[in-house]
């Protein structure tokens, strides 16, 4: 049942590309977005004022890189809640607004209460679930289906890499509507999407390069992740996935917040991974990943395949394939995903089962 492969999560990391090209090929029609969402045509859409997006875990941290990839295409604002947090702190929601739950399972108790207080508003829900049929699905006002398969291992993979995949269709799709974007802009992101698979297949491939940052950080305490923009977001979601997979403890942080505080935590040897996708930020992060080398941090560092490392920053670089900018965290979280899974297995954890944890979180 695991493929051949040891593990759930190996095996579901190695199914993501053909996860994401089974969810995005079916959706994408010469060079445009074909989201066929029965309750929600394209005129509503048109008119939606703001988005809010309502998750749990890994789900709201896709939310948060959905936030970058639809504010930054189609220039409409988007808050991105915690579900637990969203139903108790009395939201402000617009009658042109919708709430988007982005779940797995389509069963977490938090987010399922999210949806139904949005309802109760009579706000307009949209669900972008896994499972079928599942109690998100059925009760959302419409649903995308993200087409991924069962996950099993508790550590959400695969599941995370079509959640964007579907997020980045709204995106163009809400881009296209609301003329932020030309037809020919359209169509240009709609062929790097469809070629986003292969991508993802390349950066799978980059493992041998993962387990010799793996060994190094088998025997770490803490780890801290720094980036900057949505790359942030990927800090936040590799510093869940090896938290809860191999029991470090680790932080994720806003580079640029470092010196207000964190920073007195780095010492000789403190492990530092900086991710840096973006070229625009690139220069920022790399200042701060000067400052923590210099008060002794071992530094690791994800970027572009074509960014121009100084010989003498990181002890580790990952490359990841080139994409474009704003599609660049379906290819980074790859490798970081690879890095989870390996600590854990050198560290002997139970790799598909952490202790304390379910794969569903039926209870607020
Ligand atoms: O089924 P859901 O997507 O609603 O689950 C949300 C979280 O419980 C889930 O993503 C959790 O954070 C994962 N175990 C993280 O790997």
């Amino acid at each position: 049942e695991k493929g051949g492969y040891p593990h759930f999560m190996l095996k579901e990391i190695h199914e993501e590309p053909d996860a994401v090209r089974r969810c995005l090929s079916p959706r994408i029609r010469n060079g445009h977005i074909e989201l066929n969402i029965s309750g929600l045509p394209d005129e509503a859409l048109a008119k939606t004022e703001r988005i809010h997006i309502v998750a749990c875990g890994t789900a709201m941290h896709a939310g948060l890189v959905g936030r970058y990839a639809i504010e930054s295409l189609a220039r409409v604002p988007v808050e991105v809640d915690i579900a637990s947090e969203f139903r108790y702190r009395n939201p402000i929601l617009g009658k042109n607004d919708l709430v988007v739950l982005i779940s797995q399972s389509g069963e977490t108790a938090d987010t399922l209460a999210a949806l139904r207080l949005a309802k109760e508003h009579g706000i307009r829900t949209l669900a972008i679930v896994n499972v079928p049929g599942s109690s998100i699905a059925r009760e959302a006002d419409d649903v995308l289906y993200t087409w991924a398969g069962p996950e099993i291992a508790v550590a959400s993979t695969k599941a995370y890499l079509v959640q964007l995949a579907v997020l980045y269709l709204v995106a163009v799709k809400l881009a296209s509507l609301h003329e932020t974007l030309s037809a020919k802009e359209e169509s240009a992101l709609c062929k790097e999407l469809l070629e986003i698979p292969e991508k993802i297949q390349e950066a799978v491939e980059s493992e041998p390069a993962v387990l010799e940052c793996a060994q190094k950080l088998k025997d770490a305490q803490h780890v801290f992740f720094i980036g900057r923009g949505v790359d942030y977001t990927l800090c936040m979601e590799s510093s869940l996935k090896l938290k809860e997979v191999s029991y470090i403890h680790c932080e994720a942080y806003a580079a640029g917040e470092l010196k207000h505080g964190t920073i007195s935590l780095i010492e000789q040897g403190t492990p530092v991974i900086a991710v840096a996708t973006q070229p625009a930020l690139y220069p920022k992060t790399v200042s701060n990943l000067e400052e923590v080398k210099a008060r002794g941090a071992d530094v690791m560092l994800v970027c572009g395949k074509d960014a121009n490392v100084e010989a003498d920053l990181a002890a580790n670089v990952l490359r990841v394939p080139n994409v474009h900018d704003v599609l660049a965290p379906m290819a980074a979280i790859v490798p970081l995903q690879l890095l989870a899974y390996h600590i854990a297995v050198l560290r002997g954890c139970d790799v598909d089962k952490p202790r304390n944890l379910a794969k569903s979180v039926t209870v607020e």
